[in-house]
This record gives structure tokens, C-alpha cells and sequence, in this order.
């Protein structure tokens, strides 16, 4: 997709498409505004049309028009793809015509499913009083376009044929079911019998499948059932509700988290828009990350029986390794979002408003229990340090290493312990680094010798000679490992070196100011790397064995290099006069 990729940027300015998010300023030769991904008084966001790039000091977020679009709606890159491509009028050339033509008609049964089972709910009594009984008003069955599936066999089997659409596409949209040993007229059967029908739709809005909650008072019956994995329905990435919710997600930045339809219809009816659920599946991985790209913080709401506590709790731990910040609803015993919602509002706003931090919630478990201290201590390491081993911030682990200390009546220092113990078996159990947060250079914090050379390199790359005499200084070797270890922010240093010497232009000449630099830092990097070498060598020697040939020919390398490094300090007038 390269080719449609590159005519997309070809056409659409990042500036552009920015500004159609947020009030971009121009200020020298980039544009600035307030961060559209974190909650910030003075713009720290930086967007340079020239690289077609984005950057924010404040919170790292980074990347070019797509990941920007991905970003801000909460799509996948092929989502950011399709929306970038309609704007810039681009044909997507390496889809397929002929998948593209099936999706489109996969997307056209639906709708007319959808359509189909609105119109029967509105003739079924029964439904709409179901409906009305669990408090869903009149607007709300239509902005979530709700329905109902007759008690037939194929009422909506003959509806879709009678609009020409084949059997296969009908079965392969999730809508019928095919029966093998049955005369040819009643081969196919709906899905969905005498259901209330909730559709699903992807994140852009359209359905790509139903939820389907039986009416039928047979107690074998499954209370939901779901549409099936399609070509456009994937349970474990689709969050139901999301296109109502990012703006909100992003706005409020949290997303409410609940387990089912009726919950989160019922939420948004109530004004709480940044509500989602994981429909038909448990949640996923993707389904997080999803969410992240929004914001990072979640709060979940899930049922007040064990179910929905465990629930609670494995999914906390997921959302934990994923940087998540995770707050958990106590609901009063026996109910769920939707049954409180309409039974005692006041009472759901209290239980959001008092909702805690996983880890508190732990605690509040773990001293509710009733267990003896020493059950209680052995409780501690299996339920509530593995949440905290996962916090990403030491300061919040201190925080809530006290926090248990002082609730638990134990002393700190043994909870360190105990936590030091678990991370170190954690580390065998998953040596793949997979969730260890990068570390992150601090933003705000003088950048280091290797992030200076590296902007300058990264921002003006004609500056070849600056290159060569870095590789000539401290050996390739170096240099490769120091461009592997600023890779990653290589985006960040161009916007910092680019900040840095438009601030300096102010003033004098930028050129000037940029020659002298680079210079100095030409200076410092030779001392540095002198200064390694030593230590280096200095290490070898320890290893070698005193007064070997091999020590001796080491010591003569020390001291050859701290001669280079006295000369260098005192051309830098740093040296001993
Ligand atoms: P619950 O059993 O908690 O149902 O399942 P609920 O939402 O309280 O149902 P109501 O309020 O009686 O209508 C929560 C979610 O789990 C999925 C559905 O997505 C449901 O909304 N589920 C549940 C199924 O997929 N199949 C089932 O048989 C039951
Ligand atoms: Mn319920």
C-alpha cells in the first residue's frame, strides 16, 4: 500500500489535517497548539510541515498524518488509511476490488438486517414493553438502533433474499445458519429468533454484526448470543459503543469499561458518553489498546458478583501490563451498571465517584475477608503485590507499598522485600522484556552529550562532516550504538534541536550559533569517549593477571590514552595548569 500511502501525503498537508482537530499557530517554521492527547494550559505540541511530522514535549506523542488520525479517531492504521484516502480522494490500489466489493455488500446486508429488525420491534408489544421495563427510552432505541428478531424460522432469511442478496453472502454476514439435512427451501435458518437485537458497529460507526438477547421464557435457551467472527465482525478487537465514545474517552480522558449491551446503553442514557463494553467475548489485549490510544486511564464497572470481581481483577492485571491506569466501580451486591442505573442513579454516581484504585480495591478485599493477620500476610503476596509489581511509576509503588504497610499493620520494609522476591520470579517467568516501559529520556531535563550530537545529525543531515569527524573521534562502534539508542527518539531530538536553535535566533545567528556547537560538542565527545576508553582498559587490566605481558601492554595503552585526554582538556582549558 506504499504507493497510496505516499500520494496520500503527497496531497494532504499535515497541517491540514491537524487544524481540522485543533487550533494550530504558526511559530517560525512549525505550527503550535495545545496538545489534542493530554490535558495541558500551554502548547507543547509541535506539528512541522516540512518533515510532515508531529511532536509533543509534554507527552511524547509522535508520528506523521496517519498515526495522527489513528490517534485522535481511535482507529487502527487501516482505519486512519481508508478515512486519510477518501479526504485526499485516493483510490486504495492495493485493495482488491473484489474484496472491497464483497465487504460493501457484506456492510449492505447488515444494514438492512438492522433496518429490518427495527421496524419489527415496533410492531412487537411484548419487545418494546421488555425494553421499557429495563428503563431504555424511546430516543435511545433509535440512536442505538435496536431491534427485535421475530420468533420465525426465516423471517429475516426471505426479507434479505427477496432483496436479491445470495445465500452465501447471507450465512457469510453471520445472519443464517445452514442445515445440511434439510429440503432446499429450509436449508437456511436465521441466526437470531425472538431476540431483542442490539447491532455492533466498528468504530466508524457501521454494524458489523448483532447481539442478540433472547425474550424466550425456555431456560435452555442462551440468554445472548453473537454473531459469529466475520470478514467485518472481530470480537476481540471491537469495543461496542466506541463510536459514540472516543470523543468523550479522549475528552474526560477515562473510559468506562462494562461487561454488557444493556449496561452501556444504559450508561450513555444517562450522560456517562465515555462508556464501552466487550461484547459477546472477554477482554482482549487488543481491545486495551485500543483504549489507550485514547487515554490511558480506565475505570471498570462489572458485576458485584464473583464473576464479575474476577473479572475485574484478571482484566485489571492485563490492563496494568499494558501502562494502563486502572480504577475499579464497587457496585452495591447484586447489581450491575444497568439495573443500578435505573433502580438508584444516585447510587451509581456515588459508586463511580468513590471508585478505586486497583490496588486499593485489592486491599479493601483482602481486610473485608476476615481472614486471621497470618492468612492475611500470605493474602498480601498472592492477591495484592502482584498488582503493585506492575505499576509503572516506582513513586506510585512506594505510595502503595506504604499504603499496605500501614492498612496491613506490616512493615515496609518487608513488603519491599516480598515485592523484590515476586519481580525477581516474574523476570524468569517472562524473560521477554515484552511490557517493561522503555525508559524514557526525560523530557524537561538537560539533554545528555549523545542526544545533543544526535538532534543535530537527526535535524540537519547535511551536516556531513559533523558526521564524519564523529565517527572519527570515537570509531564507528560508538557511533552505531549511540544511534541505536537514540533511534526511538529520533523524532523528539529533531523537534528539540529544531526548538532549541529557533529560540537561539531570536537573539543572534542561528548558523553561527549551530557551527560553534557543534564544534563544542565535537570537544566534549572526544573527552568522553577518551575518558571510556580508560575505563575500558582500566577494567581489562583488573581481569589481567598483575605483571603479565598482557598488563603491561594495557597499562602503556592507559596511558597513552589519559595523555590525549589531559592534552584535550587543556585545549578546552579544563586541564590542570
Ligand atoms: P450478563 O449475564 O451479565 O448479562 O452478561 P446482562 O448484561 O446483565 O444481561 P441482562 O441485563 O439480563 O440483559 C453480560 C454480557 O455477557 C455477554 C453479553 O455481551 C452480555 O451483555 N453474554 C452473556 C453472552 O455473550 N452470552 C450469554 O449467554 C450471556
Ligand atoms: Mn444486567
Amino acid at each position: 500500500m506504499s504507493t497510496s500511502v505516499e500520494k496520500i501525503k503527497e496531497r494532504l498537508g499535515i497541517v491540514d489535517v491537524v487544524s481540522s482537530y485543533v487550533e494550530l499557530k504558526k511559530a517560525g517554521a512549525t505550527w503550535k497548539a495545545r496538545c489534542p492527547f493530554h490535558n495541558e494550559r500551554t502548547p507543547s505540541f509541535i506539528v512541522s510541515p516540512d518533515r510532515g511530522t508531529f511532536y509533543c514535549f509534554g507527552c511524547h506523542a509522535k508520528g506523521d498524518i496517519f498515526s495522527f488520525v489513528e490517534q485522535i479517531e481511535g482507529l487502527d492504521f487501516k482505519g486512519a488509511l481508508k478515512l486519510l484516502a477518501e479526504r485526499a480522494g485516493v483510490t486504495l490500489e492495493r485493495e482488491d476490488p473484489k474484496a472491497r466489493g464483497e465487504h460493501e455488500r457484506l456492510f449492505s446486508i447488515l444494514e438492512h438486517a438492522k433496518q429490518y429488525f427495527a421496524e419489527n420491534l415496533a410492531k412487537t408489544p411484548a419487545a418494546m414493553e421488555y425494553l421499557e421495563r429495563r428503563g431504555v427510552k424511546k430516543d435511545t432505541l433509535r440512536e442505538w438502533a435496536l431491534g427485535y428478531a421475530l420468533p420465525e424460522w426465516r423471517g429475516l432469511y426471505d426479507h434479505l433474499r427477496s432483496l436479491q442478496f445470495a445465500d452465501a453472502e447471507i450465512e457469510n454476514a453471520g445472519l443464517a445458519k445452514r442445515r445440511e439435512d434439510a429440503g432446499s427451501g429450509e436449508r437456511y435458518y436465521d441466526a437470531f429468533r425472538e431476540r431483542v437485537m442490539f447491532p455492533i458497529f466498528d468504530a466508524s460507526g457501521r454494524v458489523v454484526g448483532f447481539s442478540g438477547r433472547t425474550l424466550s421464557k425456555d431456560p435452555t435457551t442462551p440468554k445472548y448470543i453473537n454473531s459469529p467472527e466475520t470478514p467485518l465482525f472481530n470480537k476481540s478487537e471491537l469495543l461496542y459503543g466506541l463510536h459514540k465514545a472516543k470523543a468523550a474517552i479522549r475528552k474526560q480522558n477515562y473510559a468506562i469499561l462494562v461487561e454488557g449491551q444493556m449496561d452501556l446503553i444504559m450508561c450513555h442514557q444517562a450522560g456517562y458518553a465515555n462508556a464501552v463494553a466487550a461484547s459477546g467475548t472477554a477482554l482482549t489485549a487488543s481491545h486495551l489498546e485500543r483504549l489507550k490510544k485514547l487515554s490511558p486511564r480506565i475505570l471498570m464497572c462489572y458485576d458485584s458478583d464473583d464473576a464479575g470481581q474476577n473479572a475485574a481483577q484478571k482484566n485489571a492485571m492485563l490492563a496494568l501490563k499494558l501502562g494502563l491506569e486502572v480504577k475499579i466501580a464497587v457496585l452495591p451486591q447484586g447489581s450491575d451498571p444497568a439495573d443500578l442505573l435505573l433502580s438508584d442513579p444516585e447510587g451509581w454516581k456515588k459508586a463511580v465517584a468513590n471508585s478505586r484504585h486497583i490496588v486499593d480495591f485489592q486491599l479493601d478485599r483482602l481486610l473485608k475477608s476476615g481472614a486471621d493477620s497470618r492468612m492475611k500476610a500470605v493474602a498480601l503476596r498472592t492477591s495484592v503485590l502482584p498488582f503493585i509489581a506492575e505499576l509503572q511509576s516506582k513513586i506510585e509503588q512506594s505510595h502503595y507499598v506504604a499504603e499496605a504497610a500501614k492498612r496491613m499493620g506490616i512493615r515496609e520494609d518487608a513488603i519491599w522485600e516480598d515485592l523484590r522476591a515476586l519481580s525477581r520470579k516474574d523476570g524468569e517467568k517472562r524473560p521477554a522484556a515484552s511490557i517493561a516501559p522503555r525508559p524514557q529520556v526525560k523530557a524537561g531535563s538537560m539533554p545528555s552529550l549523545g542526544e545533543r550530537i544526535m538532534g543535530l545529525l537527526y535535524w540537519k543531515p547535511e551536516m556531513e562532516d559533523f558526521r564524519k569527524r564523529v565517527i572519527e573521534i570515537g570509531g564507528e562502534e560508538r557511533f552505531l550504538a549511540m544511534k541505536e539508542r537514540m533511534a526511538e527518539d529520533s523524532e523528539r531530538l529533531i523537534f528539540e534541536t529544531e526548538e532549541y536553535y529557533e529560540n537561539l535566533s531570536r537573539n543572534s545567528e542561528a548558523p553561527d550559533a549551530i557551527r560553534k556547537d557543534a564544534d563544542e560538542l565535537l570537544a566534549s565527545y572526544e573527552r568522553k569517549s577518551l575518558q571510556e576508553d580508560i575505563e575500558k582498559k582500566q577494567s581489562d587490566l583488573r581481569a589481567a593477571e598483575a605483571g603479565s605481558a598482557d598488563a603491561e601492554a594495557i597499562l602503556k595503552d592507559i596511558h597513552a590514552l589519559a595523555t590525549r585526554l589531559e592534552d584535550a582538556k587543556r585545549a578546552a582549558g579544563q586541564g590542570n595548569p
